[in-house]
């Protein structure tokens, strides 16, 4: 096996600055990216096995329904690049099919990246992996140099993207077209705009696992950044904002109370909102001249049960 792993340990010194930053501001915002400790990687493997939330399920029963297709219309690869790999499961249907030389996987949990990657290459041995412990939002340039491969598909599942505002999509999109090079192509899965009400049980699951995802981000802050946040005086709220056609999730004050974190003090009222993610959803042709404004034309595209995932070039 080949394993090559890297660690970006400057890309994780963030978290106090965006912290501090974002419960400064009004409203009070954290961004996505830091659910991803240990515990919330746990619990969004959770997430994914609740019978509400079909999103990963569906995905993977699109990518085994059409695998030879996809492989088909991607044709010879040398080197695969997923950013957000995670656990890593999600690109092995794939490596099946392609056989590439090469795959580089990124993931700001560098700890668990690692451990994943090394159970990947240790079963596919052909493939040389390189795992890379970076925020790729802040550092995807600093993959290049480990690219040793030429024809390079950026793979994209599991509706990461649904995390960025339509402008940032593009613009991370455009980032993947300069990694990708000219000849590049780019294996993307998003989640489709639904029945509403289908997407707000998504996010508020009957066994409370999306509740513990998300007031797993205040423990993670007394945990890293001395915070102590009381997590009973907190309530997961989740709900379908149509207008601006995305899931949003919060955390609400149920109480007017001051937290402490890192040394500063956060006054919050009864009822005020932090704001923890977006999950925008998309129709396909929507998501394509998104898409297309960051430099990517669509060669195909799959549907199955309000889940797509579509292939540019
Ligand atoms: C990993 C960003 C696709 O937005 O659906 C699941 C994360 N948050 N439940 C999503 C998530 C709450 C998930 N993504």
């Amino acid at each position: 096996m080949t394993l090559q792993f890297f660690d970006f340990p400057a890309a994780r010194d963030d978290l106090r600055a965006d912290v501090l930053a974002g419960l400064a501001a009004q409203p009070k915002a954290i961004p996505p990216k830091y659910f991803y400790d240990e515990a919330g990687c746990r619990l969004f493997a959770a997430i994914c096995a609740q019978p509400e939330y079909v999103l990963c399920r569906t995905e993977r029963a699109l990518m085994e329904q059409h695998l030879p297709e996809i492989a088909a219309a991607i044709g010879a690869v040398d080197c695969v690049i997923e950013p957000g790999a995670g656990d890593c499961l999600k690109v092995r249907a794939l490596l099946g099919a392609l056989h590439p030389d090469q795959l580089v996987v990124l993931d700001i949990a560098g700890a668990p990246l690692a451990a994943a990657a090394e159970l990947l290459a240790n079963d596919y041995p052909g493939v040389a992996v390189t795992a890379l412990g970076m925020d790729f939002i802040h550092n995807l340039e600093a993959a290049a140099p480990y690219l040793t491969a030429d024809r390079r598909l950026v793979y994209y599942p599991g509706s990461s993207i649904g995390n960025f505002a339509p402008a940032d999509a593009a613009a991370l999109l455009a980032r993947f077209r300069q990694l990708a090079g000219e000849a590049g192509q780019l294996l993307i899965g998003f989640d489709l705009k639904k029945d509403p009400a289908q997407l707000h049980q998504a996010y508020n699951d009957g066994a409370g696992v999306t509740a513990a995802f998300n007031l797993n981000l205040l423990a993670r802050l007394n945990r890293e950044l001395d915070a102590n946040f009381d997590l009973s005086q907190f309530r997961h709220y989740a709900f379908y904002n149509l207008i601006a056609g995305r899931i949003e999730m919060h955390l609400v004050s149920l109480v007017e109370q001051t937290v402490s974190v890192a040394g500063q003090r956060f006054h919050f009222n009864l009822g005020e909102a932090l704001h923890t993610e977006n999950s925008y959803k998309f129709r396909s042709d929507e998501f394509s001249a998104i898409a297309a404004s960051a430099g990517w034309k669509l060669i195909r595209g799959w549907e199955r049960e309000g889940f797509a995932v579509q292939l540019y070039g």
